[in-house]
């Protein structure tokens, strides 16, 4: 740490200095899905960095070296070395790590409620500490999805406090800069993705440009403010929720009409401003359904009766699990089976392919509703296996798994299943139906086995 943490009042030469000298410490509160890879960065970029979390265990697992995002390749190699390097160090003790750094990045949750309202709980309570343990001059990075205004109208009043023991811009810095990485490439969108960053002061949009400079090789785009930064995130986010309840939405037409919509759109992605988007069971994960309604929320805080477009688009993601019970009944009847008492395979239950993570996953209302038709039902998913997931044990091989099911509903396109013989399931499986919500399987193979086949946006065949 640099001496009383003067990064806000240095010249801006000194800053540099320290900062490739490798002087300023770093604390990075949240070490999850974004927080531990950037905290690991942080310190391979020689960077005395501290990690913060209040979940134990997993600062216990960080400090026995063991990497917990087992789905996140390229970082296990650099945790091991900044580990043994002693540049970084998890802790649960906020208050000790927060006075001993220059600069604070929070990359905490900002999930929602159950009724779909924002949830900044963990950020609000983080700043009332932050508030009481910050040093003068320290800077402080909120890289977690927020609300534009959010920063402005609230963060930066409860940094102050009532007692405006300290001020921003003054006594320390305030700004943002909103992590856009995808879970399952953070190492490769790190090193490629451009990062906005804003803050409510310039010297400290300086500041944090040339921090974020010297660790990641990547353009860092000054934005004119905070809010204007994180409405950034929430579009491009928004846009694909958006686009994808478009085609989810012809999806179901064309399977009416007969039309195969993964025909439709190889062809429409030759047309040069064509951006394809597939359909699927749903939209999970915690960013696009939460940043739709973070819009929203916006919308309304800010006299709006609603985005009706964001609303809409939302609607239509949200039933999409309905429509894939809508193909299982069909199938089912189609068989001349009933469902009751079936054994259902639910193949995947992550939200997106090849990582560990089922948050907001179309699965559990799939599930749910497969509960209320009372099928037994099982889970495979190689990133869950012997594990109790929605409620059930979660089987570990899929030999076994598919042998006693009446039909699967393939959920999430983990690399596993490309390729999974059409032949080899109908041989295998107890019954022959095949729900494959993410295009997995070829349907012609499919039918020439001789499965009951649906696709979402496949005409019957
Ligand atoms: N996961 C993504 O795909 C992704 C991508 C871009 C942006 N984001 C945003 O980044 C932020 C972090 O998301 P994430 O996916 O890494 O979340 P996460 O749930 O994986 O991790 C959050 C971590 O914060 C810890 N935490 C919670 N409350 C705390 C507190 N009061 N003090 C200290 N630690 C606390 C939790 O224990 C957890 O380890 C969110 O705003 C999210 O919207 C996420």
């Amino acid at each position: 740490m640099i001496e009383n943490s003067k990064l806000l009042i240095m010249p801006e030469q000194e800053v540099i200095n320290s900062i490739q000298g490798g002087k300023i410490s770093v604390c990075v509160i949240g070490l999850g899905r974004i927080g531990l890879p950037t905290a690991i960065s942080f310190a391979n970029a020689g960077l005395n960095t501290f990690g913060v979390d209040i979940n134990s265990d997993l600062v216990n697992t960080i400090n026995s070296k063991e990497f917990p995002l087992k789905d996140e390749p390229g970082y296990e190699f650099i945790f091991k070395n900044v580990i043994k390097e002693k540049k970084f160090r998890a802790t649960t003790n906020l208050s000790e790590a927060v006075s001993k750094s220059d600069v604070i990045l929070l990359s905490l949750p900002t999930p929602m409620n159950k009724d779909n309202i924002p949830d900044y709980s963990s950020i609000i309570s983080v700043g009332n500490q932050l508030h009481d343990f910050i040093c003068k001059g320290t800077m402080i990075i909120v890289e977690s999805t927020v609300e534009p205004g959010f920063i402005e109208n609230t963060f930066v009043k409860i940094l102050e406090g009532e007692d405006h023991k300290f001020v921003s811009g003054k006594d320390f810095g305030l700004g943002v800069c909103p992590e856009t990485a995808n879970p399952g490439h953070i190492n490769n969108d790190f090193e490629n993705l451009p990062r906005l960053v804003g803050a409510l002061d310039e010297k400290t949009k300086i500041i944090i440009t040339k921090i974020y400079s010297h660790v990641f090789p990547v353009e860092i785009i000054p934005m004119k403010d905070c809010k204007t930064a994180n409405a950034v995130k929430l579009v491009t986010n928004v846009f694909r929720d958006l686009n994808i309840a478009f085609i989810n939405e012809l999806a179901i037409l064309f399977e009416r009409v007969g039309i195969d919509i993964s025909n439709v759109l190889e062809a429409a992605k030759t047309k040069y401003n064509f951006e394809v988007h597939y359909p699927g069971p749903g939209v999970g994960g915690p960013c696009l359904p939460v940043n739709s309604y973070q819009l929203i929320n916006l919308a309304k805080t800010y006299g709006l009766e609603t985005l009706q477009m964001v609303e809409i688009g939302r609607r239509i993601n949200e039933s999409m699990p309905e429509h894939v019970i809508e193909l299982l009944k069909d199938a089912f009847k189609e068989k001349g089976q009933d469902i009751e008492n079936s054994n259902i395979l639910v193949l995947g239950v992550a939200y997106k392919p090849d990582i560990r993570d089922f948050k907001l996953s179309p699965a559990e209302p799939i599930i749910l509703k497969l509960k209320d038709l009372k099928a037994n039902i099982s889970i495979y998913d190689p990133f869950f296996k012997n594990q109790l997931v929605f409620g059930i044990n979660t089987e570990s091989d899929f030999l076994s798994a598919i042998s006693k099911s009446d039909a699967i509903i393939i959920v999430t396109a983990h690399k596993e299943f490309h390729g999974i013989d059409p032949e080899f399931l109908k041989s295998k499986m107890r019954s022959s139906i095949i729900i494959d919500s993410r295009k997995v399987i070829n349907q012609d193979h499919a039918k020439k086995a001789g499965l009951i086949y649906r696709g979402i946006g496949c005409g019957k065949i």
